[in-house]
């Protein structure tokens, strides 16, 4: 399957810098990867708009359970879908952290999403603490078990918490052994992303890795050079390992 390199710019852009961070990506050509921005909603409908007729799509970055209600301040899947984006990021630890966004959650707007006809970027990763106790493997296992709705096909992001926005990578070993996991439970039709620093200068190590079918990218994702140099390291489809041969999984 193709590789997939998402940006997701958080609370950040207004409209000038998105235009400024937008811009140079419309004339992105000769990757070999699908590329997807995810800008804040303020913003969403004019990058779309700005990214129409390009090879990138949009996405948002979160989506409520319900259709439509009484529901100050958010937004349901259907508005992101007429805004212009076909794709959202659901379940992001600064989601799950600050939000108190429990797994039960994330499945229901998951369900919401792809009902919607979004194509969720569903996010799992463990805690530091969960890491340093050598727990990652049950936490992620359980998230992936519990954010997603049976039969689920779609995108899924493994996004070790203490490698977020701290420049700290996770180890090559650590990453191929979570994906394969991963890959044990959903099966060959669903992409799993790495997020966490993912940067120019790791990028293509990160990407060559078993099971690894592109990358979440937030900081870097902001500066449009350094989001398409990650591109640029994605692998083309015959340039990659055969995940289940590589992992070992028969
Ligand atoms: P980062 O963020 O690339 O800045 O570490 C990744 C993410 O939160 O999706």
């Amino acid at each position: 399957m193709r590789q997939l390199i998402a940006g997701n710019w958080k609370m950040n852009a207004t409209m000038a810098e998105a235009a400024r961070i937008a811009g140079p990506l419309r004339d992105a050509a000769g990757l070999s990867c699908d590329l997807v921005v995810c800008p804040p909603t303020t913003v969403l409908m004019a990058v779309a708009g700005l990214l129409g007729g390009s090879r990138v799509e949009v996405g948002g970055q979160d989506c409520h359970a319900a259709p439509a209600g009484a529901h100050t301040g958010d937004i349901s899947a259907a508005m992101l879908r007429d805004a212009g984006a076909l794709w959202v990021i659901l379940g992001h630890s600064e989601r799950r952290g600050g939000h108190g966004e429990t797994d039960a959650l994330i499945r229901a707007k998951t369900t919401a999403a792809l009902a919607a006809g979004l194509r969720p970027i569903v996010c799992v990763g463990e805690t530091q603490e969960e890491h340093d106790s050598n727990r990652a493997m049950e936490v992620v296992e359980r998230q992936v078990r519990l954010s997603l709705p049976p039969g689920f096909v779609g995108t899924l992001a493994y996004e070790p918490i203490w490698a977020i926005g701290s420049g700290r990578v996770a180890d090559e070993a650590d990453v191929t052994k979570v994906h394969s996991c991963i890959r044990a439970i959903v099966g060959p039709d669903v992409r799993i992303l790495y997020g966490g620093s993912v940067r120019p200068e790791n990028a293509a190590r990160l990407l060559a890795l078993p099971n690894v079918d592109g990358a979440l990218v937030g900081g870097a994702s902001l500066h449009p050079e350094a989001f398409l140099a990650i591109a640029a390291a994605s692998l083309a489809d015959a340039a990659r390992l055969e995940p289940a041969a590589e992992a070992g999984i028969s």
